[in-house]
């Protein structure tokens, strides 16, 4: 049997490039090496508050955006978080043994709250949550950017320790971080990683964005002050711009130096913007034509969660049982 794979987005705000060349092309590429399940993390989205119905839209978005970059329903089990009930169940469980101390150190948990009046118990949970989606599952490799690699552990450790309380019962799951250079910053900031949730306008090309706006995004972005390429001196700005060609376009590095080397920094903006365009024009039509029909998304989702479901049933019967509470049997 192949190794279970096992990796999640959340259904908020909009779907960028940097989400694309760092998780979602990952995963198209791998899909068909593994049994692989990817998860539309809503009950994580409600650890801070979402407008309920634009929730549900971006649920069923980030549906059509998986199937429209190439994941294969056939094959791979899309689902949504809670349409499936071990998830829940199985988060209860495991908080149980997890010390808060864990979870009050961890660095987004410490990063969000600050950003709140009153924070929600679920934000300081929310790591508890990611290891049962992981656990729930057995999944051997999640493949997550390198900002989640603090949840992943803690996930491990909380395995560990519920191995060591009631007996062997977890995988212990392996990070697995993307190849190099598929980390895309943002276009105003370039310090700082791309994000569905900066306000900023001109923050992110989303992969829905029609050509003329993704143009005027790029023709916008942050570079430096120096008048051309120059790679041995280029700041952050161009260095990202170049790097989102090089991800699109997969040309080496030298071809990339032959090529940009003294560009003129508005001619490489319009070479990058062309190349997004075009990359990203065939999924947008797969959208279309994925989303024409208003049944499709949510008969592949049902399917999903019917597939997962006796995997996921079958490990919080284990759980239970060890753990002695009672079960159905
Ligand atoms: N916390 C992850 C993120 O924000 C999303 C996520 C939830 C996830 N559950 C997961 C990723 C399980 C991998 C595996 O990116």
């Amino acid at each position: 049997m192949k190794p279970r794979v096992l990796s999640g987005i959340q259904p908020t705000g909009n779907l960028h490039i940097g989400n694309y060349l760092g998780a979602l092309r990952n995963w198209v590429k791998i899909q068909y090496d593994y049994e692989s399940i990817f998860c539309i993390v809503d009950l994580h989205a409600v650890t801070v508050y979402q407008k309920p119905e634009d929730l549900k839209a971006k649920i069923v978005e980030l549906a059509g955006l998986f199937l429209a970059a190439g994941i294969d329903p056939k094959h791979s089990m899309v689902i949504v978080q809670s349409m499936v009930p071990g998830h829940a169940e199985l988060a209860w469980l495991l908080t149980c043994v997890t010390p808060v101390g864990w979870l009050q150190r961890m660095t987004q948990f410490k990063a969000k709250s600050e950003e709140q009046e009153t924070i929600g118990s679920g934000l300081m949970q929310y790591p508890v949550l990611m290891a049962a989606d992981i656990l729930l599952y057995q999944a051997k490799v999640v493949p997550v950017g390198d900002d989640q690699s603090q949840h992943l552990e803690l996930a491990r450790d909380i395995a560990q320790r519920f191995n060591s309380l009631y007996g062997d019962t977890f995988v212990m799951p392996e990070t697995r971080l993307p190849a190099v250079g598929a980390r895309v910053m943002g276009l105003d900031e370039p310090e700082k990683k791309m994000s569905k949730s900066a306000p900023g306008s001109g923050h992110a090309v989303a992969l829905l964005d029609p050509p003329e706006v993704i143009r005027k995004k790029i023709m916008r972005a942050t570079t430096d002050s120096n008048p051309a390429v120059d790679f041995e001196k280029a700041g952050p700005g161009v260095v990202n711009l170049l790097a989102i060609f090089q991800a699109f376009s997969d040309w080496p590095d030298d071809k990339m130096k032959a090529h940009f080397s003294d560009m003129r920094y508005g001619d490489l903006k319009k070479q990058v913007a062309e190349m997004v365009e075009t990359s990203l024009d065939p999924i947008q039509r797969r959208y279309r034509e994925i989303t024409s029909d208003p049944g499709y998304l949510d008969g592949v989702l049902r399917a999903g969660a019917e597939r997962v479901d006796p995997i996921a049933r079958s490990t919080v019967e284990l759980v239970k049982g060890r753990m002695g509470v009672y079960t159905r049997g």
